[in-house]
């Protein structure tokens, strides 16, 4: 077998071969032993990867905008450039890919890179809709015995989400009853930005719209810091998916990790009124999660944009945690941020005599580096956390939700309805954004991935892409 194929099947690492030859192995940082990656996106999300990735071969940098990946291509001066993706993947000596560009190619690059044998990591949220979660996972789990993924939610290796996790996990508030999560963050967009002419020379603009519908060429799509540009352009809807995707990727980690859960049987949503062309702030969704071997059936929530669960009994403010997430028990809430959490015992009986911590020895082991644990999954353990079958059952429950958001007003406008109607201009005024909701929740079918009681949803599980773009390819 060549060196590249012992890499992609785990052999090499995972039985901790020496090789005594040239082009020999010699340990784990032996030049030999490194992977060959292949970055999408050299700029921006980019810039957190190249610390760790770039301890590797960068083989190959792809980026539409020529700015962004001069600087990088000085940085790796022998790996080969690129603008369009597809070209990249082409290339033969790549065994690990590492996607940082927009949230609506996230999908693509990452089915094509698991289709030719390559391990994957890539930036949060794992799709753009339903079906491209689902395929990139079960694309996954055809391979999983030979490739490595982990989806870009990096804060997962805070300690934090594993205490909360044993707190849930061991009965700390008893049995699991329900879970929240939020995030407060509020841009609001009122629709696609305007045509502003050509696209600078710099920019390969038919190549960042990709697979999406054409929309015409606005340089404030492009006008924000490195790292922060997500947010020029997530909300509309043929680029991301707003607030859930971006931050909520990693709130709701921090709830999806204590719940060992599988796909919903439903979803539900209320939130501001609906606009065609961008996601909402406002927005509430919900899911009826299935119970498993240790807690009963749940209800699991996600609220954004100032929307927020009922508090805790006892006056604890949650709107203090930007992005928080909370678990009611029968004896009590965690009410936890990304750093810290709070049990809060409540009712009869919530004495915590039913609650041993565990002993160090079974504490959940830290990750040693969240992209450090896939670069070692890729050399042979195969073990991530944030695996795509974890994330990407996160990402389809999220993007679920907003279809529930979208189908009624988009659809059956009969079945909608104002949840809090004002009697006057003042009480408008004081109740914020009106907020809407459907009558309906829709039923879930989750081996399928289908909605069972409203056909006109199920269109919305997928993406209409422009002619030439292939999701599965
Ligand atoms: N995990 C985190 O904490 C975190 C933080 C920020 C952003 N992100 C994610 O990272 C991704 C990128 O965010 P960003 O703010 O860096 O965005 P960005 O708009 O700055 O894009 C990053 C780079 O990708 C390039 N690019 C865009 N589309 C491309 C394509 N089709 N092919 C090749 N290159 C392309 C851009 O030119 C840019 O250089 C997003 O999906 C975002 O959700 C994650």
């Amino acid at each position: 077998m060549k060196r590249r194929q012992l890499l992609k099947s785990g052999i090499l690492a995972g039985a901790g071969w020496t090789i005594l030859r040239s082009g020999m192995l010699r340990g784990a940082d032996a030049p030999s032993n490194k992977l060959n990656i292949a970055m999408f996106g050299t700029w921006g999300r980019a810039d957190a990867h190249f610390g760790v990735m770039g301890r590797e071969n960068i083989v190959a940098l792809c980026d539409i905008n020529e700015e962004h990946l001069a600087p990088a291509a000085k940085r790796y001066p022998n790996a080969k450039t690129y603008a369009d993706w597809r070209k990249c993947l082409e290339q033969k000596d790549i065994n690990a890919v590492v996607i940082c560009t927009t949230d609506h190619t996230h999908a693509f690059i990452a089915n094509w890179a698991l289709n030719r044998g390559m391990h994957v990591y890539c930036e949060k949220p794992l799709g753009n809709s339903v079906e491209e979660a689902r395929v990139v996972r079960a694309n996954y789990l055809k391979r999983k015995d030979k490739l490595a993924t982990q989806l870009g939610t990096q804060r997962h290796e805070i300690e934090n989400f594993a205490r909360v996790k044993e707190l849930v996990r061991d009965g700390a508030i008893g049995e699991l009853k329900a879970a929240y999560a939020w995030g407060d963050r509020q841009i609001r967009r009122a629709g696609y930005l305007p045509a502003e002419g050509e696209p600078p020379k710099h920019i390969n603009y038919d190549l960042w719209i990709g697979p999406s519908p054409m929309h015409p060429y606005n340089s404030k799509y492009f006008s924000g810091g490195p790292g922060m540009n997500c947010l020029s352009w997530n909300m509309f809807w043929d680029f991301g998916s707003g607030q859930v995707g971006d931050m909520g990727s990693h709130t709701m980690d921090l709830a999806w990790n204590a719940l060992d859960a599988e796909l919903p049987t439903s979803a539900e949503a209320e939130g501001e009124k609906f606009n065609p062309e961008v996601s909402p702030v406002e927005l509430h969704t919900s899911w009826d999660i299935p119970a498993n071997d240790w807690r009963p059936a749940i209800r699991l929530h996600w609220y954004q944009g100032g929307m927020m669960p009922e508090p805790p009994p006892g006056g604890i403010d949650l709107r203090r945690i930007d992005h928080g997430a909370m678990f009611k028990g029968s004896l009590g809430y965690i009410v936890a941020g990304f750093d810290s959490r709070v049990i809060i015992p409540y009712g009869r009986g919530a004495n915590m005599t039913y609650y041993q911590p565990r002993a160090k020895e079974k504490l959940i082991p830290p990750m040693g580096g969240f992209q450090n644990e896939w670069l070692n999954a890729c050399k042979g353990s195969l073990k991530t956390t944030c695996n795509f079958d974890y994330g990407g059952k996160m990402t389809e429950v999220m993007l679920l939700g907003l279809v529930a958001y979208r189908v009624f007003p988009e659809f059956l406008p009969n079945e909608v309805q104002e949840a809090t109607p004002a009697k006057d201009a003042k009480q408008k005024k004081q109740q914020g954004t009106p907020i809407y909701r459907a009558n309906k929740k829709l039923e879930y079918d989750p081996a399928a991935g289908k909605v069972t009681n409203c056909d006109q949803a199920n269109p919305l599980l997928k993406r209409k892409y422009r002619e030439g773009w292939t999701l599965d390819g």
